[in-house]
């Protein structure tokens, strides 16, 4: 839509003055949006005078941008090494199950959008995650449970 075009245009006007600005335009428009909509690629493509498939490649190679609107949860669950070592993967996979999608995914009710994080500088309480934004730390069989039962309510 024109909004989308619209409010891409001023968050790409705000920030290409800077150098190297196609990162933190990617976050600011994530900001605005919630994710980076494919609407807005063409334009911060013509106002940053590069190709449509340089912005599309940076939005595929980055994890940290969402293509699709985020769920009312979001929870982020370390794939580092530090958390892997601790049992992170077994974690992981129940919390998949639990909830029925896998990472980039969102539940079909828009409960919760699972991600991957790559740590959260957290190791020393590992296997770590973030829900909302809060970070929680020392993740088990337990707190799976009750956090996968918390996002659905
Ligand atoms: Fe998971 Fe650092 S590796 S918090």
């Amino acid at each position: 839509s024109t909004d989308i075009a619209s409010r891409t245009a001023a968050v790409v006007n705000d920030l290409k003055g800077l150098e190297g600005p196609l990162l933190p335009i990617l976050h600011g428009i994530q900001d605005e949006f919630g994710y980076v909509p494919g609407e807005s690629l063409p334009v911060i493509a013509d106002l940053l005078n590069l190709s449509r498939a340089e912005v599309h490649g940076v939005v595929t190679f980055y994890h940290d941008y969402r293509k699709h609107p985020a769920g009312r949860h979001v929870l982020k669950l370390c794939r580092a090494e530090a958390c892997q070592s601790m049992g992170g993967d077994a974690l992981a996979a129940r919390m998949q199950q639990l909830l029925g999608i896998g990472f980039h995914e969102t539940t079909k009710d828009g409960a919760v959008t699972l991600e991957p994080v790559y740590c959260l500088g957290l190791c020393a309480c590992a296997p770590s995650a973030m829900l909302d934004g809060e970070v929680i730390g020392r993740l088990d069989a337990d707190k799976v449970e009750e956090i996968a039962a918390e996002v659905r309510l």
